[in-house]
């Protein structure tokens, strides 16, 4: 596994920015090693998760390459978030026009060369597989080649979120999702199960705005904006922040508890389609495991990494 001398593990962030994307990349900026960021079209359209991802990169200051994906699934048609994420995806939070664009449209590609040019890099995509997918159909030997690949999607007991079946990120591509889940690389599912047990909400928004920083004013710009979202969807106004766990869980695995489990995606159900089907018996004879599914976490350590991440951004 690639660590720096600092001991932070080398990410590459695959993702769809997206309000809670966003927050991944503030954790990832302070508690990973972050290598490089792809993007891929999920919440919002594929021009406008890259724009989002180059802008972040100067909010936080980042020397990363930026290289955008697919903007489309591997079948069928795109289906985003626009309603959780806003028009373009960061809410209401207007960060200025990067002055530096993407490094290039070619993800998959970067994704397979930067795997070739250092192994035991951790994979972390939070949004759509798409991406992550044609990477593996190009070459199959990258399974093997990284620490992880710790994702952001689906969900273990049943919870959905698109449908009663299906979380986004595995709904917005199941043929891409299915190809991940049987491609043999070291996966670990941050599901729904798991990130609707950490929130945050208006308390945060609260403190960020406090600390009167450009990051700290964007966080709490997204927490208030995803706050109105689910307190009119959920009745609940604390959000689940879905994508800043799959970067804690590399970063910070022993505040996960994680069970080996058999997981299959649902290609054909008529309610089931894009639903992880997670066999909660454990490895079978004929169903061997292939994922560890994360069931629990410290979520006030969880958050406080988040916190921290913001103060100190
Ligand atoms: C996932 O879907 C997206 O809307 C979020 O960014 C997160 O990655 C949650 O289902
Ligand atoms: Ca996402």
């Amino acid at each position: 596994m690639t660590t720096t001398a600092s001991g932070r593990p080398r990410i590459i962030l695959d993702c769809d920015p997206g309000v809670d994307d966003a927050m991944a990349m503030i954790a990832a900026a302070r508690w990973a090693d972050l290598v490089a960021i792809t993007t891929v079209a999920g919440n919002v359209p594929l021009k406008h998760t890259t724009a989002n991802a180059c802008r972040l990169r100067e909010l936080l200051d980042l020397d990363v390459e930026v290289h955008a994906g697919a903007d489309q699934p591997l079948i069928g048609l795109q289906g985003f978030a626009r309603h959780v994420h806003g028009e373009t995806g960061l809410g209401d939070v207007a960060l200025p026009e990067p002055k530096r664009g993407p490094d290039s449209d070619r993800a998959v590609e970067f994704l397979v060369e930067a795997t070739r040019a250092e192994e035991g890099l951790h994979l972390v995509p939070v949004g759509p597989l798409t991406n992550v997918a044609l990477a593996l159909r190009a070459d199959p030997g990258l399974a093997n080649r990284v620490a992880s690949l710790t994702l952001m999607g689906g969900s273990a007991q049943g919870v959905g979120n698109v449908t009663a079946a299906a979380e986004f990120n595995v709904w917005a591509d199941p043929e891409a999702a299915d190809e991940v889940f049987r491609s043999g690389a070291p996966l670990t599912m941050l599901g729904l199960n798991l990130t609707h047990q950490v929130r945050m909400g208006q308390v945060h928004a609260d403190e960020c705005r406090a600390l009167d920083t450009p990051v700290a004013e964007a966080m709490a710009g997204l927490l208030e904006f995803y706050a109105v979202f689910h307190l009119a969807a959920e009745e609940v106004a604390d959000g689940p922040i879905h994508d800043p766990c799959a970067v804690l869980a590399v970063t910070h695995p022993d505040l996960f508890q994680m069970e080996d489990r058999p997981v299959h995606v649902e290609l054909s159900g008529t309610q089931t389609r894009g639903m992880t089907l997670v066999d909660e018996r454990g490895p079978q004879a004929d169903t061997p495991t292939n994922c560890r599914v994360a069931y629990s976490v410290a979520s006030g350590a969880v958050i406080d990494l988040i916190m921290q991440a913001v103060r100190e951004a």
